[in-house]
């Protein structure tokens, strides 16, 4: 028999703090709620040792995060506000600064005048922002796109696990959308790539983990997105976007001129997260 939960804890949080990782005993208990099918708080609670093969489990999963693998690779989930999304390498994980971004879409949305609201979520990876909507919106009918194979069978994955009815398609930004949706979406909601290629290479590993075609894009994505947006968006309808910190003023320089309202919306720690914009009610007003 090993060590119980708090002296192993106390272990992995030392070697994991020595390799640099962040916040190391919160890592150590996640991976270690992981291995023995529990929760955070239940580990505690735990006075039995763990058998040889609950230890192995646990002394790989601390190395490999060590080795720069993120802890949601290795759990295979991460929570989105109401939600436990399964994530899979090759599709980014969800970051809690798109919760923000979720936000933004409901209030649009919630101020929406019209008939039946539409949601489409664009670059939606594992269906985060497409199904939270979802989730805390279920009258709304909500489309999902995504360049990306690989993160379109997830987000329809974690669809029908979390038995919410989200379409799901595969193409470029809105490309592969319903065409009889155009002209009526009350919100287009997107974290588009926004980081610069300069800055990709001097990521973290576990941050590298995600794919490039998530990460890097600068403003690129948002302008194209600009562009074609008011053809899908009913009247009063907006645009929504994450934005990295720096490039809100860009950002809200391409949407001048197409949107008749245009705002910056900064994330809990004050950092500028979300452009959003809204079309006139009347065409022209
Ligand atoms: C930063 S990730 C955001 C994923 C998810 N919305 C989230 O917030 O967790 C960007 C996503 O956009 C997708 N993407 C990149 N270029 C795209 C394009 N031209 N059309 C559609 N999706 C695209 C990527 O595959 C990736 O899933």
């Amino acid at each position: 028999m090993q060590g119980t939960p708090s002296d192993v804890l106390r272990h992995a949080e030392g070697y994991l703090g020595r390799h640099g990782i962040e916040s190391p005993r919160r890592t150590a208990e996640v991976l270690l709620a992981f291995v023995l099918g529990t929760d955070r708080a239940s580990l505690y609670s735990r006075r039995d040792g763990l058998s040889a093969a609950e230890a192995e489990l646990f002394r790989r999963a601390v190395y490999r995060r060590c080795a720069g693998t993120p802890v949601q690779h290795l759990t295979g989930r991460q929570a989105f506000r109401h939600l436990d999304l399964e994530v899979r390498p090759g599709v980014f994980i969800p970051r809690p600064e798109t919760e923000v971004v979720v936000g933004a879409a409901l209030d649009e949305l919630d101020q929406a005048t019209g008939g039946l609201p539409v949601v489409i979520d664009v670059g939606t990876g594992t269906g985060a922002i497409a199904l939270s909507v979802k989730r805390e919106r279920p009258g709304a009918l909500v489309h999902a796109t995504d360049l990306s194979p690989d993160a379109v069978r997830l987000a329809r994955a974690n669809a029908l696990r979390l038995g919410l009815d989200v379409a799901v398609h595969q193409g470029d930004l809105l490309d592969p959308l319903p065409i009889d949706l155009r002209g009526r979406v009350s919100v287009i909601v997107s974290n588009p790539p926004y980081l610069d290629r300069g800055d990709y290479a001097e990521l973290r590993p576990e941050v590298r983990a995600d794919p490039e075609l998530a990460l890097v894009g600068g403003t690129a994505v948002h302008g194209r997105l600009v562009e074609r947006a008011p053809e899908w968006l009913g009247p009063g309808g907006s645009l929504v976007m994450e934005i990295g910190a720096e490039q809100g003023p860009d950002v809200t320089a391409l949407l001048h001129g197409n949107f008749a309202t245009v705002q910056v919306v900064a994330d809990l720690s004050g950092r500028d997260r979300v452009v959003l914009g809204r079309l006139p009610e009347r065409p022209g007003a």
